[in-house]
């Protein structure tokens, strides 16, 4: 079971080896509805409708040297295993957004995992690509724009690796707080232990469904 994270990685590199200038990553949250949905949309090559659809084929990549290209069939597979999708929209010369729906709720969805780490490798990795970052849990919400960082911090800023890396610490720090709004009847049972207290969780996320 791989976690999400690296799903995210995996698709942001997707969009930079097509040619993206500028990437932009939503993560969302949604505790009522217990869907995590992550949004990757780039301003790259993009892909005609039958590119779209061999994507999905663990056969197909324009990698080069590998013969097989498995981001995009292991995506799929994972969201898919837990009731929900993932779905392409694309244009040639225009970019591509990829939308993929896990069921938090289902046993088998893997955990979101260090989406720090997986900013830190994207911005560290490619400083010549802007990335937007906006992480969404119920209705708090937290946003990484590196063209505004650069503005701010003048031009130098995303060579400077350690700047880079302190401003991923302070988004970390931010988001250990939305882990409360993470939590599902799981954790909470075990938090609360008593059965009473658990029922009544339980039928307050079944009512707001
Ligand atoms: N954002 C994107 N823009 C353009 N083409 C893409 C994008 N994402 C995926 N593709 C195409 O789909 C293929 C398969 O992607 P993937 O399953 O991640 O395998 P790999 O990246 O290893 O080739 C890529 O080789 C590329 O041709
Ligand atoms: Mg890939």
């Amino acid at each position: 079971m791989q976690e999400i994270s690296l799903n995210i990685l995996d698709i942001v590199e997707n969009s930079v080896h097509a040619g993206a200038g500028k990437v932009s990553i939503l993560v969302m949250s949604d505790t009522d509805a217990g869907t995590l949905t992550v949004t990757v949309t780039d301003d790259g090559g993009g892909m005609t409708a039958e590119e779209v659809e061999r994507a999905f084929d663990p056969f197909y990549t324009t990698g080069g040297s590998k013969r097989v290209g498995l981001g995009l069939p292991l995506l799929k597979e994972s969201a898919e295993l837990t009731g929900g999708a993932v779905k392409i929209e694309s244009e040639p010369g225009a970019g591509t957004r990829l939308t993929a729906v896990f069921n938090k709720r289902h046993l088998d969805c893997p955990p979101l995992g260090d989406v720090i780490a997986t900013l830190k490798t994207l911005l560290v990795g490619y400083p010549g690509v802007e990335f937007h970052y906006e992480h969404h849990v119920g209705r708090e919400r937290v946003v990484l724009d590196t063209e505004a960082l650069s503005q701010e911090n003048g031009p130098g800023f995303r060579a400077d690796i350690q700047a880079v890396c302190r401003v991923l610490d302070s988004l970390e720090n931010l988001l250990v707080h939305f882990k409360e709004g993470e939590m599902d009847f799981k954790s909470i049972l075990m938090r609360q232990g008593g059965i009473k207290e658990t029922s009544s969780n339980f039928n307050d996320l079944e009512r707001r469904k």
